[in-house]
Parts: C-alpha cells; sequence; structure tokens
C-alpha cells in the first residue's frame, strides 16, 4: 500500500478557512437579494426577518457540507494503482456521532421554536378586526364586504383602509386556489367546501397584486386583481359609493341592470368586465375577447348562446373553458334578458 503521507491538520484549517469566506459571501449575497416585493402590512417585518434569519443559519450550513465533500473527493479520492485496495476499516466513533446528532438538533429545535413565536405573534387576534369575506372562482376574486343590517358590498377590487386589522374569510365556488397579496406576505388555499382565514394588518399606502398561487386551470394566469390600501376616510368614501349605485342585482321590482350587470356582476355570477373589455361598460380587461371588436353585429341570440354555452362556438385565439359555463345558473332568467338586451344596444351602435 503507498503510504499516504499528508498533514492531517492542514486540510482542516484549508477546509475552515475556505468554508469561513464562502459562508461571509454566500450570506451577503443572500441578504442583499430582494427576494420580496417591499412589505405593506404588519406581518411583513417579523416574516422578512425570519427569512433573514434562516439565510444566515442555513448557508454555512450548506457551506459545511459541500466543502467537506469537495475536499475528501480532492484529497481521500482513488490514485491510479489504488483502484483493487480497500480504505481503512471504519469503527465506531461515539463521540463524534452524538456531535453531529447534538448540534442539528439543537439547531432545528432553535428554528421552529423561533418560527412558532412568529407565527404566533403575527395571527394574533386584533381589536376592532374588519371582516372582509373572499371568494375564489375561475378565474377571479370577489371581495364582500358585510354591512350590519344591509346586504354585504361587492367590489372585484380589494379596497383596505390602513392600519386596520383585517381578518380574510376565504371561499372558493369550484376548485382550489390560492388567496395570495405578495406585499402582506400571507397566503392560505381557497378550498371548496370549506372557510380558510387569515389575518392581516396593511401599513402602507399603495396599490399592490392579489394572485391565485395555485393552478387552478387555464385562466390561472390570469386570475389577478389589485389591492388598494387607501386612508381610512378614502375607504370609507370608497366604501358608501359602493353602498349607493343599483349594484348588478337589483333593488325589489325594479327591472336588472344589464350594464350595471356587465361590470359588477350580481354576486354569485362574475362580472362580465372583470374579462371583457368594452368601452361603453367601462371595462378594459383582456382574459376574454374584447367585445369592441367581437360584439358589432351580433344578434341577441348569438349574444345569448355566447354567454350561456361559451365553448361552443370560440373567438380566434381563445380556448375552451376559460369562462364559467354556468352563467345560465348564476343568472337569473330577468338578469340574463337584461345583459343580452344591453350587449345587443351595444352591439348595434
Ligand atoms: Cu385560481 Cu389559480
Amino acid at each position: 500500500m503507498r503510504e499516504r503521507k499528508r498533514d492531517e491538520r492542514t486540510p482542516v484549517l484549508q477546509m475552515v478557512f475556505h468554508g469561513a469566506i464562502a459562508s461571509a459571501i454566500g450570506i451577503a449575497v443572500g441578504l442583499a437579494i430582494d427576494w420580496f416585493p417591499e412589505g405593506a402590512s404588519t406581518q411583513a417585518g417579523p416574516i422578512d426577518t425570519l427569512w433573514d434569519v434562516l439565510i444566515v443559519v442555513s448557508v454555512p450550513i450548506f457551506v459545511t457540507v459541500s466543502i467537506i465533500v469537495l475536499f475528501s473527493v480532492r484529497n481521500f479520492g482513488m490514485r491510479p494503482g489504488e483502484e483493487n485496495l480497500d480504505g481503512p476499516p471504519i469503527h465506531g466513533n461515539t463521540r463524534l456521532e452524538i456531535v453531529w446528532t447534538a448540534i442539528p438538533a439543537i439547531i432545528l429545535v432553535a428554528l421552529c421554536t423561533y418560527a412558532y413565536v412568529v407565527l404566533v405573534d403575527i395571527e394574533e387576534a386584533q381589536a376592532n378586526e374588519m371582516r372582509i369575506n373572499v371568494v375564489g372562482q375561475q378565474f377571479t376574486w370577489t371581495f364582500e364586504y358585510p354591512q350590519a343590517g344591509g346586504k354585504p358590498v361587492r367590489s372585484q377590487q380589494l379596497y383596505l383602509p390602513q392600519d386596520r386589522p383585517v381578518r380574510f374569510y376565504v371561499k372558493s365556488l369550484d376548485v382550489i386556489h390560492d388567496f395570495w397579496v405578495p406585499a402582506f406576505r400571507m397566503k392560505v388555499d381557497a378550498v371548496p367546501g370549506i372557510e380558510t382565514r387569515y389575518r392581516v394588518t396593511p401599513d402602507r399606502r399603495g396599490t399592490y397584486p392579489v394572485v391565485c398561487a395555485e393552478l387552478c386551470g387555464l385562466g390561472h394566469a390570469f386570475m389577478r386583481v389589485n389591492a388598494h390600501v387607501v386612508s381610512p376616510q378614502a375607504f370609507k368614501s370608497w366604501l358608501t359609493k359602493q353602498k349607493q349605485p343599483a349594484q348588478g342585482a337589483s333593488a325589489e321590482g325594479e327591472a336588472p341592470d344589464g350594464k350595471a350587470l356587465f361590470a359588477e356582476g350580481n354576486g354569485d355570477a362574475t362580472a362580465c368586465g372583470a374579462c371583457h373589455t368594452l368601452a361603453d361598460a367601462g371595462t378594459n380587461a383582456s382574459i376574454g375577447p374584447d367585445l369592441d371588436e367581437a360584439l358589432p353585429g351580433q344578434d341577441a341570440a348569438a349574444i345569448k348562446a355566447s354567454i350561456v354555452k361559451p365553448n361552443a362556438e370560440l373567438s380566434d385565439g381563445f380556448q375552451a373553458g376559460v369562462m364559467p359555463p354556468n352563467y345560465g345558473d348564476t343568472l337569473s332568467p330577468e338578469e340574463l334578458d337584461a345583459l343580452v338586451e344591453y350587449l345587443g344596444e351595444v352591439a348595434g351602435k
């Protein structure tokens, strides 16, 4: 056997030296990267700090493992002529095994405890919480603001007053979606048949994307709306304004308003305007065909068929299954007639 004549100490010192440099670089890069959009809730701070601590702890662990593997390959690899040799027999080393079990266990328990403390902190109930119901369906979100002694206000956009704690009650009408506002850092699945919840206190004004974070069908990528964090005064006037005009669902006895139905939906049926552009109704979404182009020349029967059986005939460039196929159920016959009549008028203009 060829004598392996190597100084045992030098590799260890080299490993410590290289490991320290690599860890310092890794931590610096990890902390310099903007992993998340700027936070806009009181929950964001503790979560971002937790993330940074995880980077500081996990980079040296990754580096330690990698360095030991790389140095072992370089220093203890097989040399030519050693193909048929066995390495020295290995016996147990109780002290070493205790050490390499205890250290990871301590790190793990410490990190879990810290994460748990953060979780309890950010999920703590707040005084004066506002309830908002979030309903996911293919492929949009509807937000419901319950009103004491009245009908809830429904909106396709999320409006939130700054610094007011909010608790979201999340549901789905069809498949699993996931309600996520990256700037708030919190997310939860919207699961058919159950209600999921989370709390958030928006603390910075601005407009932030609401994202569906669960693959839910062809329109998944378009299942995005905006969360507007506004001043409490602006929120109040927005809410008041939402209460006044005829929502799509009309008051008792009145004929349904086709234009309002198009722009706002009726609570069960998603607003057409959430997906379609139509200048007359003031909508500009692009998930479905642009009706300023598709509508002219269509007669009432064709319009009705497109609403009730959207997959029977498709516009160029649009796939089946994107438009909900259940408008025949979610709109009342009167509402459907009002919508067809409205669109017929626009088509004839
Ligand atoms: Cu809803 Cu993805």
